[in-house]
């Protein structure tokens, strides 16, 4: 099968560099371009990134990163990792001759866009036909936010077999989740020794940026809501060229917490039906089989969708099992209205780039995504 030549946009970016590792010894898709912003065209890709490359081939480290004015038509793929504001012109005018990946939520919520998660809703692919009304050859389909992720994973096997009537979250969210920028903000501020309260009686006005050593950020900016309506856009129901939303009330808060990857959320569950702790535990397990043999055969797909565990899953210890592309549920509690669990997803494997990889498979091995 000759590969797909994906060119990858924000390639230097927290996410995009999950394109470029999950890209560079693909058995499906080569990189064939990387693009981010002004400040780093023209540079040699390991320099133009802040994240390590050493363990890339020389052909990567060594390629040239080009502008976003140097997309061309001839990618079969584009993968987009932008920042959404820019992304939505640039996602856009490349949807008009190619097939768009993408992590950002610049399209999101439209209705002619799913929000794919490949072991959720795979068939709501058939909603990009709608999008040939907007006179593109390509398409866009958008990944969902990373702290949907772990929630909505870890749901889908509760919401088929016992329906769901309502569900709190809170979450504590790795700094990648933030981008580079973050990231290298919190890393200006380690110190050798532990960070002391800052020894106020009263409250205090806080100015500029926010601290992340030492602290909980307890606001992210629109998060909540984008869970909130991702959720039921993904357990909804394609039908007749619309998705219906599954109908559940969802609630949630979610920090920022100085963990470099892995989302942790605490989630309680009011189900229809009741279930133990085990019977959950179960749950999970028939997913794992449902989802082998379904979509093990793609190359990006972990062996085990759900690792189920006796302990809390622990952002350290378990954002990277099944290579960052598994989920681990813990600490699964019967409650006299359903059930509570704490759920660990890595924000930038399954929660971005990979994840998107793995739906591009998806469509490749059905032939909705093909070579030029
Ligand atoms: N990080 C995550 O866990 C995660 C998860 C799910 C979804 N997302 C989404 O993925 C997207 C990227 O997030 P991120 O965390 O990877 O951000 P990031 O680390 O800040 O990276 C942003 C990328 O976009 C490029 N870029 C910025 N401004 C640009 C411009 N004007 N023109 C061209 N390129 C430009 C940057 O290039 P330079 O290096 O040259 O500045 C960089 O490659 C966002 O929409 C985010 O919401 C992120």
């Amino acid at each position: 099968m000759k590969k797909l030549r994906a060119g990858i946009l924000g390639a230097t970016g927290s996410a995009g560099m999950e394109f470029v590792n999950a890209l560079y010894d693909h058995p499906w898709l080569e990189i064939d371009g990387l693009h981010a912003s002004p400040k780093n065209a023209g540079k040699p890709f390991s320099e133009a990134t802040t994240f390590d490359t050493g363990h890339l081939p020389e052909g990567i480290k060594n390629r040239t990163v080009r502008s976003l004015g140097e997309i061309g038509s001839d990618y079969d793929v584009i993968c987009s990792a932008l920042p959404s504001d820019i992304a939505r012109d640039v996602e856009g005018e490349c949807a008009r001759h190619t097939p768009v990946i993408s992590t950002t939520s610049a399209y999101r919520y439209e209705s002619d866009v799913p929000i794919i998660i490949t072991e959720i809703n795979s068939d709501h692919y058939r909603l990009i036909e709608a999008q040939r009304r907007r006179g593109w050859n390509g398409w866009v389909a958008p990944g969902p936010n990373c702290t949907t992720v772990g929630l909505v994973m870890s749901l889908h096997p509760l919401h088929q077999a016992l329906g769901i009537r309502r569900v709190y979250m809170s979450s504590s969210q790795a700094v990648s989740g933030g981008g580079y920028s973050l990231l290298r903000r919190w890393e200006s501020q380690r110190m050798p020794e532990l960070p002391e309260p800052v020894r106020s009686y009263e409250p205090i006005e806080i100015r500029g940026d926010v601290r992340v050593e030492g602290n909980v950020i307890g606001h992210i900016p629109k998060e909540e809501e984008k869970v909130q309506t991702e959720t039921g856009k993904i357990l909804g129901n394609y039908r007749e060229g619309m998705v219906v939303p599954a109908d559940f009330e969802i609630e949630c808060l979610c920090s920022r917490v100085p963990v470099v990857d892995g989302h942790y959320e605490a989630v309680f569950v009011e189900t229809e039906k009741s279930c133990s702790a085990e019977g959950a535990a179960e749950l999970y397990e028939s997913a794992n089989e449902r989802n082998r043999d379904r979509f093990g055969s793609l190359p990006s797909s972990p062996r085990q969708t759900f690792y189920v565990l006796d302990r809390p899953p622990m952002p350290l210890y378990d954002a990277y099992i099944g290579g960052g592309m598994s989920v681990a549920v813990g600490r699964i509690q019967e409650t006299p209205h359903g059930l509570k669990y704490q759920v660990l997803s890595n924000n930038v494997v399954k929660g971005a780039a990979k994840g998107m990889v793995q739906v591009a498979e998806y469509l490749a091995s059905i032939g909705f995504l093909e070579a030029k």
